[in-house]
């Protein structure tokens, strides 16, 4: 049935290639990778002074970097450069070719595939932002998170980072000496796609709606919401406490904000091509990713001093929710899937705030994300 939606969905999506929202170009930074690959991104800038944290954000499904606009200004008040890069098919960005994503509908081996170019991508692209901006380099204690690089990834984005932990075994030596110097932390805001089948309390029919358009409003509804969970620690909850489907009365995220706003910061286009294809894969593959990004001892000989962080907030969709309760469980017990410790791997979950609260507080946000990186 999953399948054949998903074919449904790249037959209707790809007449519609050329309507990659248009966005103005003018705030864009590009860069090149490959010789053939442009990402585009949104620079906050150094703050005052040589020396400064760099944290660079791939945002999520059908959302692009302009939702970061409010955490970029604020980004200087904590020593922060924050550079938000569109992610692969999210116009200005190259999109994805159809020999790129062919091996996304061939089965579990394709799907490893196209995800080992999506991590490798991300390497060259920090590499190259390094090396451009004259990036400060990790100093003294990590701990700290003094300079260097967080990498963070927020909804299905953590997808992407994680592919980029899970194949750092196809990077040249040289990127990763680079990075070793750099990268001390990935931080994944509210990841989406971990490889778990979601429970039945969850429920999936805005993922069947027929109209793809009004898929994507009923999904930005959703994901924009607020939910009341009467219980967020996943050491004392249970299921029965997590609000799965019934949002608050509480305004979603960008309610008041004009129509053209909104539209800067989405793109419908990934969202009913590539990314659509993704949301319905079945779990293995985004589990070995998840698995060998986090609980794996070959990979976590890679870049060992990276620490990686699963954050989610309180009033956030119950999905997300119990997607990093499922994390606490797997750092409890990495046999859970199938891992062994490999990282320093630590999960936070901040006492409020939804999926989009980097946009409604984005003091409070930097603040937290700081909290989860020095746990
Ligand atoms: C860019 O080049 C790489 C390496 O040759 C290749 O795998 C990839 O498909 C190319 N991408 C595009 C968009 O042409
Ligand atoms: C939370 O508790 C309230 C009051 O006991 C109850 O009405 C509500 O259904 C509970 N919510 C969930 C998601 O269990």
């Amino acid at each position: 049935m999953a399948r054949f939606i998903v074919a449904a969905v790249i037959l209707f999506a790809s007449l519609y290639s050329v309507v990659a929202t248009a966005i103005s170009a003018n705030s864009w930074n590009t860069i090149n990778i490959q010789n053939n690959v442009t990402f585009a991104y949104l620079d906050g800038g150094p703050p005052s002074g040589s020396q400064y944290t760099t944290v660079i954000i791939l945002h999520g499904d059908g959302f692009n970097s302009n939702v970061f606009t409010r955490l970029i200004a604020k980004a200087h008040d904590f020593g922060w450069r924050v550079i938000a890069v569109n992610r692969r098919d999210y116009a200005p960005t190259t999109l994805l070719s159809t020999a790129e994503l062919a091996p996304l509908s061939a089965g579990y081996d394709g799907e490893v595939a196209f995800f080992r170019q999506r991590g490798k991508e991300v390497g060259l692209l920090i590499e190259a932002l390094i090396s451009k901006h004259k990036l400060p380099a990790a100093q003294g204690n990590i701990k700290n998170h003094q300079n260097g690089i967080v990498l963070v990834g927020w909804s299905l984005g953590c997808v992407t980072t994680h592919a980029f932990l899970a194949n750092l075994d196809a990077l040249p030596t040289t990127t990763l000496n680079t990075l070793q110097k750099y990268i001390h932390t990935v931080l994944q805001h509210d990841p989406a796609q971990m490889g778990w089948a979601p429970p039945p309390q969850h429920d999936l029919s805005l993922w069947f709606n027929p109209d793809l358009h009004q898929r994507f409003t009923l999904f930005s509804q959703w994901a924009r919401s607020f939910f009341k969970h009467n219980n967020t620690d996943p050491k004392t909850g249970n299921i029965n406490d997590i609000d799965f489907n019934n949002p608050t009365s509480k305004p979603p995220t960008f309610s008041g904000l004009s129509t053209s706003v909104v539209n800067t910061m989405t793109d419908y286009y990934p969202f009913a091509y590539s990314e659509m294809t993704i949301i319905f894969l079945a779990p293995p593959s985004t589990a070995l990713l998840f698995r060998r990004a986090a609980f794996d001892k070959t990979l976590g000989s890679y870049l060992p001093q990276v620490r990686v962080r699963y954050y989610s907030a309180a009033e956030t969709p119950g999905i997300l929710m119990w997607t990093v309760w499922q994390v606490q469980k797997t750092i409890a017990n990495p046999s859970f899937i199938n891992g062994v410790k490999a990282r320093d791997v630590k999960y936070w979950i901040s006492p409020k705030g939804n999926h989009f609260v980097f946009w409604d507080d984005a003091d409070w946000t930097i603040g937290e994300w700081i909290k989860a990186i020095n746990l």
